[in-house]
């Protein structure tokens, strides 16, 4: 891949001051985008993310949206187009988790969860949509018009008890990221997924944070170590270069093999 794959381009990681989000703008930076880092809560986080950025000699901005907000996401794709211009790079990222068992969930846990996981989806993506339509292909930074990244999980493909709104807002991430391949491809905009496994980020901080409870996860986990937010960051700077031109309504799974049904290894 070349040194800097993605100089030039314009890009907006949602929640992108901790965790995957965190870790998928630090990587766009180092690869040589321009990346608005977009955060809802805790702006010195998100400063610090810039600063980073900013080291590394690119361009960096935070931004603070709700992307469940119309109101908020719209104008946070209306100050960056006044920054920068446009758009090249969106990565859907912003996600949360309300558990609870089922008949004891409320009505809010569900649309809260609804709301950023999926709903944010929709309306950050349909601003980033239109502009890239607006605009077409930069010829001078990329052979597509856009690249539009969908952070999913694992969880779009696994049932999950006690986490029924977030299994399916990414089921629904999963046909949402499809129907929208296959409706702006003839914009040649670049649409894909990508499915992390168990990350460690603060999350799932209980399902890593004492031995016996990472020692339960790794069970899970046939290559046997947690994620890291790298691991999705590289994975996001090759889904969102010319590296990957002709990859197009896919969903990579990063995740160690989560998806592998590990428990067969020695049964069934
Ligand atoms: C969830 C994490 C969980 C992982 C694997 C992710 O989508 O947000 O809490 O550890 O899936 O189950």
């Amino acid at each position: 891949m070349a040194d800097r794959p993605l100089r030039g381009q314009k890009a907006l990681v949602t929640g992108a001051n901790s965790g995957i989000g965190e870790g998928v703008a630090l990587a766009l930076g180092a690869a040589g985008a321009d990346v608005v880092v977009n955060y809802v809560s805790n702006p010195e986080a998100a400063g610090a993310v810039v600063d980073t950025i900013k080291a590394g000699g690119g361009d960096a901005l935070a931004l603070r949206a709700d992307v469940s907000k119309e109101g908020e996401v719209r104008a946070m794709f209306q100050e960056m187009f006044t920054a920068w211009g446009t758009i090249d790079i969106l990565v859907n990222n912003a996600g949360l988790q309300r558990d609870a068992p089922f008949p004891d969930m409320t009505l809010e846990q569900w649309n809260t969860v609804l709301g950023v996981n999926l709903t944010g989806m929709f309306l950050c993506t349909r601003e980033a949509a239109r502009e890239m339509i607006r605009r077409g292909i930069r010829t001078e930074v990329s052979r597509a018009a856009g690249k539009i990244l969908c952070i999913s999980s694992v969880h779009e493909r696994i049932p999950w008890a006690g986490h029924v709104n977030y299994a399916a807002s990414k089921g629904g991430v999963k046909l949402f990221m499809q129907t929208l391949a296959q409706e702006l491809a003839p914009h040649r905009i670049r649409v894909n997924s990508i499915a992390p496994g168990a990350i460690q980020t603060p999350i799932n901080r209980a399902a890593w944070e004492t031995p016996e409870a990472l020692n339960a996860l790794l069970k899970l986990i046939p290559y046997g170590r947690i994620g890291l937010p790298e691991d999705i960051g590289k994975a996001a700077v090759w889904l969102a270069s010319d590296d990957s031109d002709y990859i197009h309504g896919q969903t990579i799974f990063v995740d160690g093999g989560m998806t592998l049904y590990p428990a067969f290894a020695h049964g069934g």
